[in-house]
C-alpha cells in the first residue's frame, strides 16, 4: 500500500478588510503602498471580485497564483485606469482594438493584445499576448489611479471555486492569505468580463461575458467565437485559447445538472429526479426562475432570477452555488436558459459548473 502525505505550506497573514469608502484617502494610500511593495489586494469591479497585484511584478504574480492556489500557466488580465497605458504594455494596438476600446472602456470587457517586453511572463502565464481591462468600478478605477500601479487581477476566489461577487465571498476563501480586502458590497453584473482576442487576423471572443457578440458586432464587421467555448459538451480534442477556459473552473461539491426543454416538462422532470435522489437519502437542490420555483419540491430551493430579467440570472448565479456548496447538497438541478445574449455567458458559466452534465427534453 502506499500512502502519500501531502503538506500544504500556507503562510497565514492578517487580512485588513475594510469599506471602500471613495473619500477614505488614508485606506486608499495604505492599499496602493500594499501593491507598490508587492502586496496582495482584493478589490470590487462591476463584473466579481479581482484579487489584485502588480501586473509588472514578477513576485506580485506568483503570490497570486499561490494565494489562489491557482496553476501558473493561467494568465491574469491587467487592469489600466486609462487608455494611453495600453501603449505602453501593448506592442501592437489595432484601430479595431481602438474602436472597441473607445466603445465598451470603462467596462467589461477584456482585450488580447501582442505584449511589450516589460509585462512579464508571470503575469502572461509564459504567453506572447497580454490581456488587458479597463474597469468601470470607481473603487477599482481610483486603486489603479492612486497606486499608479497596472493591476493583475483574476478573480478573487480559491481556485475551483465561483467567483466571488461578495466581499464576504473573498474572506471566506483568501483571508489569511492576502494582505487586504476592500468592501465595495455586491457587485453589479456577477460574471467575469467578455474576453475578446484581437492579436490575431479575425477577432474572437475567448470567453462570453455581459457585452455580447452582437454588441461587439455593432463596432467590427466580423466577430467569430473560439469552437473551445461554444457549445454545450466539452470539447476534449480543442484546445482552448483563453488557458483559464480549459479548467473546470467550479467543482461544486454535489453534482449539477442541468435540464432543457418546455417549460412543464423541464419542471416535471427535475421534480421527478429529485425525488428519486430523496428516495436514495440524498440532499437535493432546485434552482429554479422567480416564475417557476412554487412548483418544486427539494430540500433546498432557490430562485436564480426573472426570466424576464436575464441580468438577474447573471448576479445571482455564483452567490447560489456558494450556497449550495456551503449546504453540502449532494445533488443539484437547474433549468436552463436560452443562449442568447447574456444568455450565452450565463450557459457558458453553468455548464461548466455543471460538468456539462445536460438532460435535453
Ligand atoms: O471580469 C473579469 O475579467 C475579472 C475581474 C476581476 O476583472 N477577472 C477575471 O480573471 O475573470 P480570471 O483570471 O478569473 O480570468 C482570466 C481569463 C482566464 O480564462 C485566462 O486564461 C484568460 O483570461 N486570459 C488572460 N490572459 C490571456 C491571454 N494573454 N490570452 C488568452 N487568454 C488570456
Ligand atoms: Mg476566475
Amino acid at each position: 500500500m502506499c500512502l502519500t502525505i501531502q503538506v500544504r505550506l500556507v503562510i497565514k497573514m492578517k487580512t485588513i478588510v475594510a469599506k471602500a469608502d471613495l473619500e477614505n484617502e488614508e485606506l486608499f494610500r495604505k492599499a496602493s503602498d500594499i501593491l507598490k511593495s508587492g502586496g496582495l489586494v482584493a478589490f470590487p469591479t462591476e463584473t466579481v471580485y479581482g484579487l489584485g497585484g502588480d501586473a509588472l511584478n514578477p513576485k506580485a504574480s506568483e503570490k497570486i497564483y499561490s494565494a489562489k492556489g491557482r496553476p501558473s500557466d493561467n494568465p491574469l488580465i491587467v487592469h489600466i485606469a486609462d487608455t494611453a497605458s495600453v501603449w505602453e504594455l501593448a506592442a501592437e494596438v489595432s484601430t479595431q482594438a481602438q474602436m472597441l476600446m473607445e466603445a465598451f472602456w470603462p467596462g467589461p470587457l477584456t482585450i488580447i493584445f501582442k505584449k511589450k517586453d516589460i509585462v512579464p511572463h508571470e503575469t502572461t502565464g509564459g504567453l506572447e499576448t497580454v490581456a488587458i481591462r479597463m474597469p468601470s468600478h470607481p473603487a477599482a478605477m481610483k486603486l489603479i489611479k492612486d497606486s499608479g500601479v497596472y493591476i493583475a487581477a483574476p478573480s478573487a476566489n480559491l481556485s475551483g471555486r465561483p467567483s466571488p461577487t461578495t466581499a464576504a465571498h473573498v474572506e471566506e476563501d483568501l483571508s489569511g492569505r492576502i494582505d487586504m480586502i476592500l468592501d465595495g458590497g455586491p457587485v453589479g453584473i456577477g460574471i467575469e468580463s467578455t474576453i475578446i482576442d484581437m492579436s490575431t487576423d479575425t477577432p474572437t471572443i475567448l470567453r462570453p461575458g455581459y457585452i455580447t457578440k452582437d454588441m461587439l458586432e455593432e463596432v467590427l464587421p466580423e466577430v467569430k467565437i473560439d469552437p473551445a467555448v461554444s457549445g454545450r459538451t466539452m470539447k476534449k480534442d480543442i484546445v482552448a485559447k483563453a488557458p483559464g477556459m480549459k479548467y473546470r473552473h467550479y467543482a461544486p461539491k454535489g453534482q449539477l445538472t442541468l435540464v432543457e426543454g418546455d417549460k412543464d416538462k423541464v419542471i416535471a422532470k427535475i421534480n421527478e429526479l429529485v425525488r428519486e435522489k430523496k428516495e436514495e437519502g440524498y440532499k437535493v437542490g432546485v434552482i429554479g426562475t422567480d416564475e417557476t420555483l412554487d412548483a418544486y419540491h427539494a430540500d433546498i430551493l432557490r430562485s436564480i432570477g426573472s426570466r424576464q430579467k436575464p441580468e438577474s440570472v447573471a448576479a445571482n448565479l455564483y452567490r447560489i452555488l456558494r450556497e449550495f456548496d456551503d449546504l453540502e447538497c449532494d445533488y443539484m438541478y437547474s433549468e436552463s436558459f436560452f443562449e442568447q445574449g447574456l444568455g450565452n455567458a450565463i450557459m457558458n458559466r453553468m455548464l461548466k459548473a455543471a460538468g456539462y452534465h445536460l438532460i435535453t427534453l
